[in-house]
């Protein structure tokens, strides 16, 4: 509702020209800070978590994964990282996608999920959808069934909504806030 929407954007904080001039940060210190905004947050995703019937919380190396644990621990359910390349151990699904600049690689441990397990994708911001769709892709590989993906914050100007097109079959996708 608007009072948890008015709470967390308040501890959202944006920093002009970083990492690079002309790029405005968003910088979500503040919220991991503030107790009761964190909790609030953590709540709300629960809620979406449980309501998708979901058995699995996923969170996206670096930022995904501070937001997803809670969601996992509070909802009663595992968690599981998808990670940058070279981090996981044993037999991981591998995909890469594309950055501003060149691209990068992100994993999946191969036994992470059962066959047909719903899960809950959870990442801080959705900007292009790069990051989002490929790790849409790794769920599916990995044999589990992605239903939601929630991200704190869309930058609705970037247009990651549409470029994920059809990695969104199936899921869907709830954003706290919009820009
Ligand atoms: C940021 C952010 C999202 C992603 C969104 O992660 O946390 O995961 O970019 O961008 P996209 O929609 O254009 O793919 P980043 O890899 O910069 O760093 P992090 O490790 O701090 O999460
Ligand atoms: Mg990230």
């Amino acid at each position: 509702e608007a009072g948890l929407r008015e709470l967390l954007a308040s501890r959202i904080r944006d920093v002009p020209d970083y990492p690079q001039p002309g790029v405005v940060f968003k910088d979500i210190t503040p919220l991991l800070a503030d107790p009761a905004a964190f909790s609030a947050l953590t709540d709300a995703l629960v809620e979406r978590c449980t309501a998708l019937g979901a058995s699995k919380v996923a969170g996206l190396e670096a930022r995904g994964f501070i937001l997803a644990a809670p969601v996992a621990v509070r909802a009663g359910v595992g968690f599981v990282p998808i990670r940058k390349a070279g981090k996981l151990p044993g037999e991981v699904f591998a995909q890469s996608y594309e950055l501003e600049y060149g691209s990068a690689v992100m994993e999946v441990q191969q036994g992470a999920f059962e066959p047909g397990e719903r899960v809950l994708l959870v990442d801080d911001v959705l900007a292009t959808g790069g990051t989002a769709g490929a790790a849409l892709e790794l769920l599916r590989r990995a044999g589990a069934v992605p239903v939601g993906l929630s991200v704190l914050l869309e930058l609705g100007f970037l247009g990651g909504r549409e470029r994920l097109g059809g990695h969104l079959d199936g899921v869907e996708l709830d954003a706290l806030l919009t820009t």
